[in-house]
């Protein structure tokens, strides 16, 4: 029976560019629906930009441009990575777009005839400068629980506490720097602590639809206190203008959060397509056959098994069949923040030449149908690409299709004998088996199951040895079946692998002169088939271009230097840090060694710093780790360089009233050295270093 499945990614914040944790996503349900493709099954794959919300319209205003443009210019750049890995999305749409308007709204109303909406009032910061409420991502404070400084209003990245903005101490606006005040104003809510919901979602999210882990981790929101209530919240879903989003109806100068309208653009993106076929949305959701299917990171999955289901269940549609949780893509064993992505650019990747296909192929090995975070490990990455896809499988092509051109005149043989046949059998025999394993998303475990048949393959040709059959006389046709197995067997593993190399499956399809493989095709034969001329198909990874790779681009900052030494250089400052070290010229008017102190040099500093009241020079007294360099009678008279504003510091000995300069290497044992700065000739005392 033919499948009919509407599958989306998660919808990527029109925010930033993708960054390559959005790929493994999309590489991810790409290769999923491939499969599905392949297996005759018919597929709506589509996805949107997330365009709402104030991290969006505060990032455009600082960008100078109206939330529309900024995201338009988002949405401008996504074609290149989609193309470029070949991601097959049949419509890419945008939650601002009509669509997404009429349909959240329609759904809001919906829940509000269900009597499932209700208004509070409710206390939140707010920008006094800007003039507007603050989320909570842009409140900043000194941590209630550890007193860190500069913390987010929801947790604290310190010591991990978590707390509502309103407990931080001294909080301040990260867009103007004003103090925010509590101000209060009328939200909507969703009330999903109603019983109708906690009934419905309880089952909705335990019958065997979410990933065993996934169910487990929600049932925790249903476990009940002693009064018999489960944990679930009303769920907060309006925003105050300004806001870039959808106003609600009824209610000007509120808009939805956006997280409400968000996974609408699921819907929004498959009206939109299915228009394009001049076919009804409502009609085609309604077939009972449509399995609606979500592929999303583990971070969104509240979202995605909670209000996203009652919205549509209490708004009287269809609920999605399917939520695939995967983990996150770690990069060298580093996470990836939201903010700062990772080293690694998969724009620059493209640019750099390296190939699509060896990213998709790596990843969909280290994918499961759990949520558990996979690592990109360039190292890894090279040693699996160059084994497995250049090694074992494009090997057994360009081993045996030379023979077949030149010999043979592009010609297979129709029937390539016992052994070839075993060969080819066992091969065929495992259709099956990986088609199961891709239906599941276990395409590390698929990947396996081809490599050790790819493995079989190549112990067939290492024991008939095409190469030495082909030099003696009277073995063409012994040569003509080895060499037809192999070209057979290659279009077979071309078969299993497609799903996850499309290109380069259409590109076999073009060498070897056949329609594009479907699953079925498996169980097929070539037989006595005229293929094309064999050209090389894939090149092994460079890992010289994967050091590229991890270079920042040119427009970044460069790295510190490498001194001489090796003494890395400290974080950066800024002049206004700089400015707070007042340094100043002054001469050692006296030094002598410390009793007690094998270091230290007592030094009488005059920096310049006039008389006191009887009229006697005002000196420093300086304690300086130098008496190993230094003998004090060598450094009367010398100037040098006074840190003359560091606070006082009482000592074993006396009391250090600043600090003179003097370079050294970062290992004193290793590099023995001590020089001590000195001004230019004519410098006098109290003269400011800036
Ligand atoms: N806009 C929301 C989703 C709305 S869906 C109605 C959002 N956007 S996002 O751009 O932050 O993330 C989009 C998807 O990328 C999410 O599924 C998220 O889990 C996934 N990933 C973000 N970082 C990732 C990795 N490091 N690795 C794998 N997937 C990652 O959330
Ligand atoms: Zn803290």
């Amino acid at each position: 029976m033919t499948r009919k499945l509407f599958v989306t990614t998660a919808l990527p914040y029109a925010n930033a560019a993708f960054h390559i944790g959005h790929m493994m996503e999309y590489i991810q349900a790409d290769t999923w629906v491939r499969f599905q493709r392949m297996r005759g099954h018919e597929v709506q794959f589509v996805c949107a930009d997330d365009a709402h919300g104030a991290p969006i319209m505060i990032a455009a205003d600082k960008a100078g441009l109206s939330p529309q443009d900024f995201v338009a210019q988002i949405a401008a750049g996504r074609a290149r990575y989609l193309d470029g890995f070949h991601i097959g999305f049949d419509n890419w749409h945008s939650t601002d777009a009509p669509e997404n308007h009429e349909l959240a709204r329609r759904i809001y109303l919906a829940l509000r005839e269900n009597r499932l909406i209700e208004t509070r009032t409710i206390e939140q910061f707010f920008d006094p400068e800007k003039g507007m409420f603050l989320p909570d991502r842009f409140i900043k404070g000194e941590c209630p629980k550890c007193g860190s400084p500069d913390q987010y209003g929801d947790n604290c990245e310190v010591c991990g506490a978590v707390y509502a903005p309103t407990d931080l101490k001294n909080p301040y606006s990260a867009l103007s720097g004003a103090t925010p005040v509590l101000k209060s104003s009328e939200h909507f809510f969703f009330r999903l602590s109603d019983p109708r919901c906690v009934e419905f979602l309880e089952a909705w999210t335990q019958d065997g639809r979410l990933q065993p882990e996934v169910a487990n981790k929600v049932r925790e929101w249903f476990t009940r206190d002693d009064a018999g209530r489960v944990a679930l919240n009303d769920w907060d879903i309006s925003r105050d203008a300004p806001y870039f989003g959808i106003e609600i109806p009824g209610a000007p100068g509120k808009y939805f959060y956006v997280w409400l309208d968000a996974p609408v653009g699921y819907l929004a993106s498959l009206k939109n397509r299915l228009g394009q076929l001049g076919l009804d949305m409502d009609a085609y959701l309604a077939q009972p056959e449509v399995e609606q299917i979500h592929f999303i990171g583990k971070d969104i999955v509240t979202f995605h098994t909670l209000f996203w289901p009652a919205m549509l269940k209490f708004s009287g549609r269809k609920t999605p069949d399917r939520i695939y949780v995967h983990g996150h893509l770690t990069v060298s064993g580093a996470k990836m923040s939201k903010s700062r992505g990772t080293g690694i650019s998969p724009l620059r990747y493209l640019e750099l030449g390296l190939n699509a296909e060896w990213l998709r192929y790596y990843i969909a090995a280290k994918l499961n149908a759990r949520v558990e975070d996979l690592d990109f490990n360039p190292d890894d990455f090279a040693a699996r690409v160059n084994a497995d896809l250049v090694g074992k499988y494009i090997n057994i092509a360009s081993r045996a299709a030379g023979f077949i051109g030149k010999r043979f005149g592009g010609r297979l043989s129709a029937d390539v004998g016992v052994e070839g046949r075993i060969v080819l059998d066992a091969l065929r025999a495992h259709a099956e088996t990986i088609a199961t394993l891709y239906e599941e998303r276990e395409f590390g475990k698929a990947l396996r199951e081809v490599m050790l048949l790819a493995d079989k393959v190549n112990e067939y040709v290492d024991a008939h040895k095409p190469w030495e059959i082909a030099k003696q006389a009277g073995q063409d046709a012994a040569l003509h079946d080895v060499c037809s197995t192999c070209i057979e067997a290659f279009r077979l593993l071309t078969l299993y692998l497609k799903p996850v190399l499309p290109a380069l499956a259409a590109q076999v399809e073009g060498f070897l002169r056949i329609a594009p493989l479907q699953w079925a095709d498996a169980q097929r034969a070539m037989g006595a088939h005229t293929i094309g001329t064999y050209q090389h198909l894939m090149q092994r990874v460079d890992p010289k271009l994967l050091d590229a790779l991890f270079e920042p681009p040119a427009d970044a900052a460069p790295p510190p230097p490498a001194l001489p030494g090796g003494e890395a250089l400290a974080a950066e400052i800024g002049i206004a840090d700089f400015a707070k070290v007042d340094l100043r010229i002054a001469k050692i008017v006296a030094a002598e060694r410390v009793e007690g102190s094998v270091k230290l040099l007592r030094l009488t500093l005059d920096a310049g710093e006039g008389r006191d009241p009887e009229g006697r020079p005002r000196l420093r007294n300086v304690f300086s780790g130098i008496a190993g360099a230094f003998k004090p009678e060598d450094l009367v008279g010398r100037h040098t360089v006074l840190v003359a504003n560091l606070a006082p510091r009482k000592m074993k000995f006396g009391v250090s009233e600043g600090m003179v300069l003097a370079a050294s290497h970062a290992d004193e044992k290793a590099a023995p050295g001590l020089y001590l700065l000195e001004p230019g000739a004519g410098a006098v005392p109290g003269l400011r270093v800036r």
